[in-house]
C-alpha cells in the first residue's frame, strides 16, 4: 500500500539531484521542504513536494494509508557506517576500572580489552548473540537509524570470526534495518600469538580471508590500524589479500596515534577512514581529492576521554566528514546516532546541518548505501523517521539525551 505522509513542518535533506556525499562548506547547507508531503510507494519514495503541489486522483486517494505529520519533521534515517554491535555481554567493570584509574595496559593485563570479548563470544551460542544483538538493533531501530555496518573482531580464531559473521548474515536476514558486514580478523592479537603477531596476520589472510570469501560473509575487511595494535605493513598485506576477493577496505586508522593509518587507507581506495583522533595537515592532504571518507566516532573519544578528532579543519578544508556511533563493550556501548549527532555540534564545533549530513548521507556513502540511502530522493529506499513535534532542525541535535523520534518507516512500512 502507498503512504502519504502530509502537512510535514519540514521535510529534511530533500535532493532533487543526489550526490554520493556532501563536502567541505556545502554540507553547511541543508535542503529542506517546509509544509511538505512525503509518497512512498513499493518500499521507495516515489514523490514529495510542497503540500500545495499534492494532485491525487480520487481513486488512488482511497487506496493510500495516510500518515499526517503537522507539526512534525520527516529525517532520511540515520546510518552507522560503524559498529560492533555482535558482542557477547558487557563490559562495564572495565568501565568502573577505568574511572578509578586503570590504564588501558593494566585493565588488559586483568584481562579486559577486545580479548575479554573475544573469550566471552567463545563461550556463547549463536542463537544467543543473535538474540543480543537483535535486541540492539530493536533500540536503534528505535532511535532513528535505519541502515548499519557490523564488524566481526572480537572471534580472533577462524572459528569464532566465522560465526559472528554468520550470526551477521542472519541479522541481515531477520531484522528490517538494512545491514553490511565486515571482516575485522585484525581487531586484536590473541594471546595464543603473544610475541608471534605475524603468525597471526598469516592466519588472517590465508586462512580466515579465503574462507570468508568463499562463503560470501563480509561486504568489507577492516583492520585496526594504530599503535599497539597492527603495524602499516601488516595492514597492507592484509588489505591487498582482502581486495583480491573484492572486500574494500573501511578502516580503524589514527586514533591512538599518528600510526599512519590514514595513508595506508587512502592508499589501497578505503572507502572509510575511522577514528581520525591524529589527523594533521598532512593527513588532512592525503584525504583531500581521495575517494575515502573521513569518519569521526565521537562516542568512543567521549568514553575513553580522548584528544578530539579535527573535524572543523577537515570541513573547513574542503573535506566530507561523516560520524558514527562504533557500538561496542569496550570503547562507545551507545548506538544512540540522535547523541552522536549532539556531540558532533557541541563537542566537534559542528553547525546541526554539517552533522545531519554526517549522520545521513555522509555515513551512507561510508558503508557503501548512499545511492539507495541517505537522503529524500526519488527512487531511495524509504528509510525515514517522523519526529515528534519540535519546533526547529536545530532541536534535534540541541535537546540531547532525549529520544525526538516518533514514527519509524522502513522499507516503506510503518513499524
Ligand atoms: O572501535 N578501536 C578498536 N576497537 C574498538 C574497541 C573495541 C573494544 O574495546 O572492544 C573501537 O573503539
Ligand atoms: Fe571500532
Amino acid at each position: 500500500m502507498k503512504i502519504l505522509i502530509e502537512n510535514i513542518k519540514e521535510l529534511v535533506l530533500v535532493e532533487d539531484t543526489q550526490r554520493a556525499y556532501v563536502a567541505g562548506s556545502e554540507m553547511a547547507s541543508l535542503s529542506t521542504i517546509n509544509n511538505a508531503f512525503l509518497l512512498i510507494d513499493k518500499g521507495k519514495i516515489s514523490e514529495y513536494g510542497r503540500m500545495e503541489e499534492l494532485f491525487m486522483p480520487t481513486e488512488e486517494n482511497k487506496r493510500l494509508k495516510k500518515v499526517d505529520a503537522s507539526g512534525k519533521m520527516v529525517f532520511p534515517s540515520f546510518c552507522d557506517s560503524h559498529t560492533h554491535l555482535v558482542y557477547a555481554g558487557s563490559r562495564e567493570i572495565e568501565y568502573v576500572d577505568k574511572i578509578k584509574g586503570l590504564s588501558y595496559e593494566e585493565i588488559a593485563k586483568r584481562g579486559g580489552g577486545i580479548l575479554n570479548s573475544a573469550k566471552r563470544l567463545h563461550n556463547t551460542s549463536e542463537t544467543e548473540l543473535i538474540a543480543q544483538a537483535l535486541e540492539r538493533l530493536e533500540e536503534i531501530t528505535w532511535l532513528g537509524t535505519g541502515a548499519v555496518e557490523i564488524k566481526s573482531g572480537y572471534g580472533l580464531t577462524t572459528e569464532d570470526e566465522l560465526k559472528m559473521l554468520r550470526v551477521i548474515r542472519k541479522l541481515k536476514e531477520l531484522s528490517p534495518l538494512t545491514i553490511k558486514s565486515t571482516f575485522l580478523g585484525a581487531h586484536a592479537v590473541p594471546l595464543e600469538f603473544k610475541g608471534r603477531q605475524g603468525d597471526y596476520v598469516e592466519r588472517v589472510i590465508n586462512e580466515m580471508i579465503p574462507l570468508v570469501a568463499s562463503e560470501e560473509l563480509a561486504d568489507f575487511i577492516d583492520v585496526f590500524c594504530d599503535k599497539g595494535f597492527f603495524t602499516i605493513e601488516d595492514t597492507e598485506r592484509i588489505l591487498m589479500a582482502g581486495m583480491k576477493y573484492g572486500l574494500r577496505p573501511k578502516i580503524h586508522a589514527n586514533e591512538l596515534d599518528y600510526s599512519g593509518g590514514i595513508e595506508v587507507g587512502v592508499k589501497y581506495n578505503a572507502l572509510s577512514v575511522d577514528h581520525l583522533e591524529y589527523t594533521g595537515e598532512k593527513q588532512i592532504e592525503v584525504l583531500r581529492g581521495s575517494e575515502t571518507m573521513p569518519t569521526v566516532l565521537p562516542g568512543a573519544a567521549f568514553f575513553l576521554g580522548m584528544v578530539h578528532a579535527p573535524v572543523r579543519k577537515m570541513i573547513d578544508a574542503g573535506l566530507p566528514v561523516a560520524l558514527a556511533s562504533d557500538f561496542n563493550p569496550g570503547s562507545s556501548p551507545s548506538g544512540n546516532m540522535q547523541l552522536i549527532l549532539s556531540m558532533g555540534c557541541i563537542q566537534y564545533r559542528m553547525t546541526p546541518e554539517e552533522a545531519i549530513h554526517a549522520t545521513t548521507l555522509n555515513s551512507a556513502y561510508a558503508m557503501g548505501v548512499s545511492e539507495e540511502m541517505g537522503s529524500i530522493a526519488i527512487g531511495k529506499k524509504a528509510n525515514v523517521f517522523i519526529t515528534k513535534p519540535i519546533p526547529s532542525i536545530e532541536f534535534l541535535p540541541y535537546a540531547f539525551g532525549s529520544n525526538k523520534v516518533d514514527t519509524v518507516i522502513l522499507n516503506g512500512k510503518i513499524l
